[in-house]
């Protein structure tokens, strides 16, 4: 059998096939027998139909570049040794490409991104003095949950506008981590941390919508959504090797298709009503549908009747061939998760969405399910009736969740949104009152030797 193992460090993947079982052994190394790299390979993760993950990180600049050794035994397999010409850098190191566009070359970012251009098609121009004037006012009360951001030569600045914003941490990370790699374009935005999206005013009305950055979106406003701060933060956490992130997830995946117990299942919080519904249809169909609610806090006088689940945990939801995807208080933020699994998923309609499921359409990825659930045993039933035409669609939704949740991808988002937004900007962005340096992490653990010209020099 041909097997596949995707080497993953930050951005860099490589595509390697090799014959045999699991007994492999893969070796990452500095290419040149002079420099010594401290470098950790975390073990590999077996997504169950002949690719593994494999992740490393370095906590060195290897100058001269890196050699990936895929053995067999002791022979080399395919194409092994793999060479990446250096330098490579480390998560860490502060070293960012000074031309935007030979980095996401680099990183093969995809030329568009239907999500984004569609976010901005309500924003031709975005003037910076309006949005002072009106977000602070409008979205900037004690109850909010807005950080407004400036970001000059590279550095960046922030103020909160609300009480709520401790999510700023996630936004902060992401955005260093960005800035370590590439130089971001001058910019000033706000950043909604709130679960909720915010701009409801239409693009025909006057004074016309504003463009506030969420992460999640809905039908009925017009932010310009990121993905979610709990895949990036996952994306991430990935790269530094724990579990239960996008990629652990994948190598976590439970049975084989033919030995997943063929039913619907769903845990979860009480945080949407059609949840305690699907408790309910549970409790009468038990052969189609296992559901339980794990936490009470919206509903918490049904919790007598309808019971408390055990928690469980992630990996085994993947015992059960059917994932229910219901919205919490908006999009079920576990939907990427339950997308990389080897199940059939089951989803909600929803008025919300995330920064990728314009990509993924039903009956091709994912089986769609009435909003009120009325279809929900039906559908189930089909499943159970059409076990082909059911794997052929969870393993679809896989490879395409695969696809476009790999962490460059993420990468590549994240700087497309910030690209687009600052080629639209109508006047210079500013660091206003209030607002502080967010400083890149000491680093005193790992070395980093930048080869690039230094960083731009401060312009104030
Ligand atoms: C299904 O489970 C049985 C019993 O545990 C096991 O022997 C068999 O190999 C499994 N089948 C697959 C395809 O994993
Ligand atoms: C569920 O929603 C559909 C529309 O999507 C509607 O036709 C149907 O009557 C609703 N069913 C119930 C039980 O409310």
């Amino acid at each position: 059998m041909v097997k596949t193992i995707i080497i993953v460090e930050l951005f860099i993947y490589l595509f390697i096939y090799f014959l045999g079982q699991t007994s492999f052994k893969v070796v990452v190394k500095s290419l040149s027998p002079k420099e010594l790299v401290r470098i950790h390979v975390s073990k590999p993760l077996d997504r169950n139909d002949g690719t593994f993950l494999i992740r490393y990180r370095m906590y060195e600049t290897a100058q001269e570049g890196l050699k990936i050794e895929v053995l067999y035994g002791n022979e080399h397999v395919a194409q092994s040794p793999y060479i990446l010409k250096g330098p490579v850098y480390h998560e860490y190191c502060e070293c960012p490409e000074e031309d935007p566009w030979a980095w996401q070359k680099t990183l093969s970012c995809p030329t568009s991104e239907p999500q984004i251009e569609k976010d901005f098609a309500s924003f031709p121009s975005i003037n910076l003095e309006q949005m002072l004037n009106e977000v602070p006012k409008r979205f900037g009360d004690e109850r909010g949950a807005v950080v407004h951001y400036t970001i000059l030569s590279n550095h960046i600045y922030r103020r909160s506008l609300g009480k709520y914003t401790d999510f700023k941490m996630f936004s902060d990370e992401m955005l260093l981590s960005l800035a370590r790699k590439v130089v971001l374009p001058d910019l000033e935005f706000y950043i909604n941390l709130g679960d909720w999206p915010l701009e409801h005013r239409k693009v025909n009305e006057t004074p016309g919508p504003i463009p506030i950055i969420s992460w999640c979106g809905s039908l009925d406003s017009r932010d310009v959504i990121l993905p979610t701060y709990d895949i990036t933060h996952s994306t991430l956490e990935a790269m530094r090797g724990v579990t239960n992130d996008l990629l652990s997830v994948q190598g976590n995946t439970g049975p084989s298709w033919i030995n997943k117990t063929e039913k619907a299942f769903f845990r979860g919080r009480d945080s949407r009503e059609e949840r305690l519904q699907l408790v309910q249809m549970s409790k009468e169909n038990p052969q189609l549908l296992d559901a339980g609610i794990t936490g009470y806090f919206f509903f918490q006088e049904k919790e007598k009747e309808l019971g408390k689940a055990k928690l469980m945990g992630f990996f085994d939801f993947f015992k059960y061939k059917y994932q229910v995807n219901v919205d919490g208080t908006v999009a079920a933020y576990r939907y990427p998760y339950l997308m990389l699994g080897d199940s059939l998923v089951l989803k909600q309609d929803s008025p919300y969405y995330e920064h990728f499921y314009a990509a993924l359409q039903p009956w091709k990825h994912y089986v769609p399910i009435k909003r009120n659930l009325s279809d929900l045993l039906e559908k189930v039933k089909w499943a159970k009736e059409n076990d082909q035409e059911a794997k052929k669609i969870a393993k679809e939704g896989q490879l395409a969740a695969r696809d476009l949740l790999q962490p460059h991808r993420l990468y590549c988002y994240y700087y497309r949104v910030l690209q687009k937004y600052a080629e639209r900007q109508s006047s210079k962005p500013e660091i206003h009152d209030g607002m502080e340096l967010v400083s890149q992490p000491d680093d005193s653990t790992s070395i980093c030797q930048c080869n690039r010209k230094k960083p731009l020099r401060e312009e104030l």
